[in-house]
C-alpha cells in the first residue's frame, strides 16, 4: 500500500523527505500523481483540493498536517467513515504559547504606542497607573491541547488567567468554565481576551459585537485560531468606540488578508500572517505513529469527532 500528500499549499517534497526514513519501504506518492489510486490507503492532507480525497476508494486515514480540521470539513465530498486525526505537536504548542504570550504582553504593556512614541523620539510613560500581571486577567477561549499550554504559562508569569471550553474542566490554579450561558461573565472579567476555538458552526463569528459589548472597557483580542470567528465589522466598530483597545490578529477570513482591508493600516491592530504556530515536517511523528496504529488495528490518537466538528 501507498500514502499520498495532497495540498493545494505546500511543497510535498518536505514531507517525503521527513517521512522516507520513518517509513522505510512505504511508497509516498504526491497529488495529483496518485499512481493506481486503489493502493493508497492514507492521505496526509492540508487544505486539500475538494474532492480529491473521495478519488482515494481504500482510504483507510486521513492525517490532518495541521491541528484545526475546519478547512478538511468544508469539502462536501469528504469519505464518510475514513478516521481523521490531526497534527499535536510539543512544537505546535510551544510556537502558539509563544505567539500568545507575545500578543497578551503587545496588547497590555502598550507596545505599539510606545514604538510609535520610538519612532517620534518621544520619551513619556503612557500610564502612570500601573497594572503589575498579577492585577490582569487574561481569558482564553479554547483550553485544548494549545490553550491549556498557553494558559499554564501565561499563568506562570504572573497573570490572573481563567479557561473556558465547551466540557467542564479543573486545571490547578486556573478558574475554568464551559458554556454559552457562562460566555459573559467569563469575558467581562477578562483584561486580554484570546481565541484559541476551533472553527466550527457553534463558534463561527463567535467574536461578534455581541461578546464585544459584554468585554471590559479597554480590553484587548488576540484570535490565532481562525478568521471566520471573527466578525470583523464588529472589531472595527468595538475599536473605532475606544472599547476595545486593540487586537492582534494572525488569521483572516480571506488569506492572504487582501490589500486594502482596513486592519492592515490599523493602528491598533496588529497583523501577522498565519504564522503564530507553522505545522513543520519535524512534526511527522505523531502522523507516523497513528499510520502504525492503523495497519495492526489499534487504537489512533487525535483522532477527530465528526459530530462535534474538531
Ligand atoms: P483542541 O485541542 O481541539 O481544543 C479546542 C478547545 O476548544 C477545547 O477546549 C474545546 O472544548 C473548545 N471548544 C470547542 N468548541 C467549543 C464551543 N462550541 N464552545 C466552547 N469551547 C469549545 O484544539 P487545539 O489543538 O487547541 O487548536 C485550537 C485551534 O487553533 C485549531 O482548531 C486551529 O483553528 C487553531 N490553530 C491556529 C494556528 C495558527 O497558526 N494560527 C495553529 C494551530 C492551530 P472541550 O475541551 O470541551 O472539547
Ligand atoms: C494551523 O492553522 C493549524 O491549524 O495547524
Amino acid at each position: 500500500m501507498a500514502l499520498i500528500y495532497v495540498s493545494s499549499w505546500s511543497d510535498g517534497d518536505l514531507w517525503r523527505k521527513a517521512l522516507v526514513p520513518l517509513l522505510p519501504g512505504e511508497e509516498l506518492r504526491v497529488w495529483p500523481d496518485t499512481g493506481d489510486v486503489t493502493e493508497i490507503d492514507c492521505a496526509l492532507a492540508w487544505r486539500p483540493p475538494f474532492g480529491s480525497l473521495a478519488k482515494l476508494p481504500n482510504l483507510k486515514l486521513i492525517a490532518n498536517l495541521g491541528a484545526g480540521v475546519d478547512y478538511l470539513m468544508q469539502d462536501p465530498d469528504l469519505p464518510r467513515g475514513v478516521p481523521i486525526v490531526r497534527l499535536v505537536d510539543p512544537l505546535m504548542t510551544e510556537q502558539m504559547t509563544e505567539y500568545v504570550v507575545l500578543a497578551v504582553m503587545t496588547g497590555l504593556r502598550r507596545l505599539r504606542d510606545y514604538l510609535d512614541l520610538q519612532r517620534e523620539g518621544t520619551w513619556v510613560e503612557i500610564e502612570r497607573d500601573v497594572h503589575p500581571p498579577s492585577q490582569r486577567t487574561v481569558g482564553i477561549l479554547g483550553m485544548g491541547e494549545l490553550g491549556r499550554d498557553a494558559a499554564r504559562k501565561l499563568k506562570a508569569i504572573g497573570y490572573r488567567v481563567q479557561g473556558w471550553s465547551r466540557s467542564p474542566k479543573r486545571i490547578r490554579g486556573i478558574p475554568c468554565a464551559h458554556g454559552r450561558e457562562r460566555m459573559v461573565d467569563f469575558v467581562g472579567a477578562c483584561d486580554a481576551l484570546v481565541c484559541l476555538l476551533p472553527l466550527t458552526p457553534e463558534t463561527t463569528g463567535i467574536l461578534n459585537r455581541d461578546l464585544f459589548g459584554a468585554m471590559k472597557p479597554g480590553a484587548y483580542l488576540v484570535n490565532a485560531a481562525r478568521g471566520g470567528h471573527l466578525v470583523d465589522a464588529d472589531l472595527l466598530a468595538a475599536l473605532e468606540s475606544g472599547h476595545l483597545s486593540g487586537a492582534f490578529l494572525d488569521v483572516f477570513h480571506t488569506e492572504p488578508l487582501p490589500a486594502g482591508h482596513p486592519f492592515w493600516t490599523h493602528p491598533k491592530v496588529t497583523v501577522t500572517p498565519h504564522i503564530a504556530a507553522l505545522t513543520l515536517p519535524a512534526m511527522i511523528g505523531g502522523i507516523v505513529d497513528n499510520y502504525r496504529r492503523m495497519q495492526a488495528g489499534q487504537p489512533l490518537l487525535n483522532v477527530i469527532d465528526l459530530a462535534q466538528g474538531y
